[in-house]
């Protein structure tokens, strides 16, 4: 059998992991049997690794040591606005971490995490999903990532997958991923199309070009801080501001009673994208001083949540005119408009989409698989070379480096195909200068400060010349990853420079090490024993065994068997469940003897009692 790869869509809401079984794309349900799996992480507070839905189900009880929407804060630097307006937002706690990186920790319980820890934590999980469901290890992955996530979110993305215990064997934009899916086995003519991709934390607009198999994307652009997120706040707010100015106080500063809010203003939002009003209810919400418990009750409108959240569409119609003029391509042109993401089920979302493209969005794919799915496809095109599809992506920012007067210059333009290199040759300033640093930054700005800090590199051990003599040349590479890196050659000598990174987000690689270790060993935690294995197979076909004899056992009791023996194969049974639900492997085999022997005992007075003159039968 062909190695396996699977493709996951790391969502800042909810993840989803596909694989290619014979030929078709298929989304694998996690063991709880769903196919979406919360992207949430928590310690419960008996100190256990809860994932998913255990996770988000325990949310308002155990806010504080409940991790949601981790992929806002992936390859993020504490000091940045997006992580500060993040913070004031998230019901953890997040601390700085180190000052010269500038990175941040997430507390958990007792410990701390990096982002690209916790979301390891989701993969771990979704891996020994794949795991289950294939029967064999899976190693290599697909993981996709928004087409807007800079240098440090995909490395912090890359980093998460190499902690999990995977070879993530390509990064692949979401938007172009769920274009895959799209094109996957048809025979679609040459087209233009575009991907509206707004989940819970991102949005993200490409247009691309199919033709012959190729996926070529033409222009891309987004907003990493805009998603379903962002609407739940306006609800949050609209429901927490009246309450704070009639009791004085703010449920947004208690984090048990912003959970809450959050959830029922999450809850309030989708069921609105089917009806037109909705009732929402908080019983206890808080307690006011001298006067007892205080609720929270409101009805909302459709409408009403269509003025509240007006200014987040229009932002994403403003980036879609944008992308689409530097695809030099008018809304009517396109071909296809492909929706993706939860939030596009807003029936605002939909009619604007309608107005600016003047068509029906495609119902082509489904918005919550699509990602996933096309991730698989990729993955089993690079592996297996199954496919005849060819992806080719672009950079959607500008790569270049910090000049005189603190000014950008700009070395590979945003929307170049990737993967792509560029020169740029420094001379030395100075006589016998030994040592250059370049600043490298990701942006559209003029202005260096004003763009993301990649990583400063340090070139040493120069040769010594008069100043101007040395050239050194810099090539700047940018991988189908979307990954950069940086490496130097003297002109002259044609000699290789060292460079080091002085200044990255990105964990270190004994970080990564550690945190792989740790993983491992959970993981192997998680791993049922092959005796148990067997076990319970055995408990499963027993258990069934009983279900099917349990109406005719009821009714040989009531015909003089009497209650005992059915009450004493009722206890065994639940022992036994209880023993299969803690993997206690060497109780469970007595137990299901012990079973065996009853149900061959049961039987036996079933069947005596159904010919016996007494018994009735069935
Ligand atoms: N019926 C609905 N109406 C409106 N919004 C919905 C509906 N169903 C889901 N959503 C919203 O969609 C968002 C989640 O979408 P999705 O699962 O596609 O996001 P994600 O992939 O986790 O996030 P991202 O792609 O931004 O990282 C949530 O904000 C959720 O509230
Ligand atoms: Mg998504």
């Amino acid at each position: 059998m062909a190695e396996p790869v699977i493709g996951i869509d790391l969502g800042t809401t909810n993840s989803v992991v596909a694989t290619v079984q014979s030929g078709t794309p298929v989304v694998i349900a996690n063991r709880s049997g769903y196919r979406l799996t919360p992207s949430v992480v928590a310690i419960a507070k008996n100190g256990k690794r809860l994932v998913g839905s255990l996770a988000r189900r325990q949310a308002v009880t155990n806010a504080e040591r409940t991790v949601v929407s981790v992929k806002r804060l992936m390859g993020r630097k504490w000091s940045s606005r997006s992580t500060q307006e993040a913070l004031a937002r998230l019901p953890y706690t997040v601390v700085p971490h180190d000052k010269e990186r500038d990175d941040l920790l997430i507390r958990l319980g007792e410990n701390a995490y990096s982002p690209p820890e916790i979301s390891a934590m989701v993969l771990a999980e979704l891996r020994l999903d794949a795991e289950a469901f294939l029967g064999q290890p899976v190693t290599k992955a697909v993981i996709t990532v928004p087409a807007y996530f800079n240098d440090s979110q995909r490395n912090a993305t890359k980093d998460a997958g190499r902690i999990a215990g995977l070879d993530v064997i390509r990064i692949i934009n979401e938007p172009t991923s769920a274009s895959l899916a799209y094109g996957f086995g048809k025979q679609i003519g040459e087209k233009q199309i575009c991907v509206f991709d707004l989940g819970g934390g991102t949005f993200d607009f490409t247009v691309l070009h199919m033709y012959k198999g190729v996926f070529e994307v033409e222009a891309t652009g987004g907003d990493s801080l805009l998603g379903g997120d962002d609407f739940d706040d306006r609800i949050v707010d609209w429901l927490a501001q009246p309450f704070l100015e009639k009791h004085r106080i703010d449920l947004r500063k208690d984090k048990m009673s912003l959970q809450r809010l959050r959830d029922a203003a999450e809850k309030a939002k989708c069921e609105l994208s089917s009806t037109l009003q909705v009732e929402i209810n908080l019983p206890f919400i808080a307690t006011a001083q001298g006067a007892g418990p205080l609720h929270l009750q409101a009805a909302l409108a459709r409408p009403q949540v269509e003025v509240l959240t007006r200014d987040l569409v229009d932002r994403c119609l403003g980036v879609c005119e944008r992308v689409m003029a530097e695809a030099k391509v008018k809304a009517t042109e396109l071909g296809d408009v492909l929706l993706v993401g939860g939030q596009t089920r807003m029936p605002l979302i939909q009619a604007r989409v309608r107005q600016m493209f003047g068509r029906e969005p495609s119902k082509a794919v489904n918005p919550d698989e699509a990602v996933a799915l096309g991730a698989a496809i990729q993955g089993a095109m690079l592996l297996h070379q199954e496919q005849e599809m060819l992806l080719l992506d672009v950079t959607p920012h500008s790569l270049g480096i910090a000049i005189a007067g603190g000014f950008f210059q700009s070395i590979i333009p945003k929307n170049t195909t990737v993967p792509t290199s560029a020169h740029h040759v420094f001379t030395t300033v100075k006589d016998d200068q030994t040592s250059a640093k370049i600043t490298v930054l990701q942006g559209e700005s003029e202005i260096a400060a004003q763009n993301e800090l990649l990583g400063e590199f340090m070139m040493t051990g120069l040769r010594k010349a008069k100043r101007g003599e040395v050239d050194i040349d810099v090539i700047f590479d940018i991988s189908a990853d979307g990954i950069v890196s940086v490496s130097a050659l003297d002109v002259q000598t044609g000699l290789r420079q060292s460079i080091t990174v002085t200044s990255s987000s990105g964990l270190t690689e004994d970080e990564i090490k550690t945190a792989a270790k740790a993983n491992e060993e959970w993981m192997l935690g998680q791993k049922e024993d092959p005796e148990f294995q067997k076990q319970k197979v055995r408990a499963e076909e027993l258990f069934k065994q009983f279900d099917e004899l349990w109406p005719r056992l009821k009714q040989a009791a009531a015909n003089g068997l009497g209650n005992e023996p059915v009450q004493r194969a009722e206890a065994a049974l639940s022992v036994a469940k209880l023993q299969v639900q803690q993997k206690e492997s060497a109780g469970l085999a007595a137990s299901l003897d012990r079973l065996d022997r009853m149900l061959g005992a049961l039987r036996g007075a079933v069947e005596r009692g159904l010919t016996s003159p007494r018994g009735s039968k069935p």
